[in-house]
């Protein structure tokens, strides 16, 4: 009787909602997972079992679903220091460094999750990576559109030793570029071998003007719960 990937995240998302406080200001994630939490969030409110509840959402997506299950909204600028964040992730590694945005929304998840003084990241055992950016799916970098094929070349090129394959992403099923809810594009960056230290490829991606941000999220999470057959785990905070 195993459990669908879909039940694991909701599990994960369950138990992380677990960790929320009336009044809190929360961070709202984005992704399949995510969408989980900010259900479980809104359920939990509509039982009067949380109370004063603020969501700072990550992207447009979010916006409207907290928006449509009654979740008062705030943001950044109203509320630059939030108490607690719950997102997915596509990758994770045993340090809990993190690859995001193959949703697309990782520019607005970096500055919302950076700001939060807990991060908790929920994920199905899936996502679990010994290195990330090895296990051969994209690393997404967002980059401004203006000649979007230079900044392409240009991030090939820092990781060429690494085999480092760069694909504009597309709309799904669509010949035109997917755009961020910041009118950006993604550059998916694909590696046939590991890219090293992974601080000194973040520093080297962020240097290039045309970049505006990338997926890769290092020392940001605080807390990691992984649903898995075996059952939930939740490491030390
Ligand atoms: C959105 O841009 C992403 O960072 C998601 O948070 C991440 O891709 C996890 O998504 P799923 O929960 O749908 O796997």
């Amino acid at each position: 009787n195993s459990l669908t990937q879909d039940e694991l995240k909701k599990i994960a998302a369950y138990k992380a909602v677990e960790f929320v406080q009336s009044g809190m200001v929360l961070g709202l994630g984005t992704g399949s997972t995510a969408r989980h939490a900010v259900d479980r969030i809104a359920e939990l409110m509509k039982l009067g079992k949380l109370t004063n509840i603020v969501g700072i959402p990550t992207s447009n997506v979010t916006r409207d679903q907290a928006v449509s299950l009654g979740i008062p909204l705030s943001d950044l600028d109203t509320h630059p220091i939030i108490d607690m964040s719950i997102d997915g992730a596509d990758e994770v590694d045993p340090e809990m460094n993190l690859v995001k945005g193959r949703g697309g929304s990782l520019l607005r998840e970096k500055m919302v999750e950076a700001a939060s003084k807990k991060f908790i990241v929920i994920v199905d055992e899936s996502k679990l990576v010994n290195y990330i950016g090895g296990s051969g799916l994209a690393m997404p970098v967002e980059i401004v559109p203006f000649c979007w094929k230079f900044t392409l070349k240009r991030l090939e090129m820092l990781f060429m030793e690494a085999g480092c394959v760069g694909k504009l992403r597309m709309f799904a099923g669509r010949e035109e570029p997917f755009v961020t809810d910041n009118g950006n594009y993604i550059i998916d960056l694909y590696f046939k071998k590991d890219i090293g230290d992974l601080k000194a490829s973040s520093d080297a991606i962020l240097r290039l003007a045309g970049v505006v941000e990338h997926g890769m999220f290092l020392d940001m999470a605080t807390t990691l719960i992984v649903a898995g057959e075996l059952g939930v785990t939740r490491s030390a905070d």
